[in-house]
């Protein structure tokens, strides 16, 4: 998993405009896109992305295929750390969403000076959270109607965190210094 670069646009702009990438149990996070958009952004993020401190991550096989993306932002006002993941459907069910989600945690808990890291998921989204347990995650609670889904119907999502003492140790990272 790797920050995203401008090389990335193509494949980005593949996934945000295509409906079976966001997933049957989510909003789409964008309206249809142009690259032209995608390009501005990289330059000049929003200022709403500055605050949110939004970062991308793109999420690469060994042989360098692009698999997926994950991003993390903090939740205003309260500074909680949140992170969602999105693998294309032909790599989903091989177990690259809990290895990147590790990885991210590893990451963020090196990183920063966070206490917990928080994902919302829908009720229904039993892969989401299968690979969030396998990642250490815990169910806090259901957040009712959290989210109009494409259809338009309002969704209850499960809120799932991690706690700086429940990563015991990195699961995939090492520390060097
Ligand atoms: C959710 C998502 C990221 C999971 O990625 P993934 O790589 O398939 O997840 P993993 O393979 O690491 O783990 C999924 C686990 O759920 C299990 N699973 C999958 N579908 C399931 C279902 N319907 N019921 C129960 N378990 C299920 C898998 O068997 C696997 O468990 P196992 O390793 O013990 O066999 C992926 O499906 C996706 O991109 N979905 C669309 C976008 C999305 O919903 N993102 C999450 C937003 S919170």
């Amino acid at each position: 998993m790797r920050v995203r670069e401008k090389e990335d646009i193509d494949f980005l702009h593949e996934c945000f405009n295509d409906i079976d990438f966001w997933g049957e149990y989510n909003h789409p996070a964008y309206e249809q896109i142009s690259k032209s958009t995608l390009i501005n952004s990289f330059d000049n993020p929003s200022d709403f992305q500055k605050l949110i401190e939004y970062k991308l991550f793109v999420i690469e096989k060994k042989d360098g295929t692009r698999i997926g993306i994950m991003w993390h932002m903090i939740n205003q006002p309260s500074e909680e750390m949140e992170i969602a993941c999105f693998l294309v459907p032909s790599e989903r069910g091989k177990g690259y969403a809990t290895e990147a989600t590790q990885l991210m945690v590893d990451y963020l808990f090196f990183n920063r000076n966070i206490v917990r890291i928080q994902v919302h998921t829908n009720v229904e989204n039993k892969a989401a959270q299968k690979a969030l347990e396998k990642a250490g995650f815990r169910k806090e609670g259901t957040v009712r109607k959290h989210a109009q889904l494409v259809r338009g119907v309002w969704s209850d999502f499960y809120l799932y965190s991690i706690l700086r003492e429940e990563w015991k140790e990195p699961k995939i990272l090492t520390k060097t210094a």
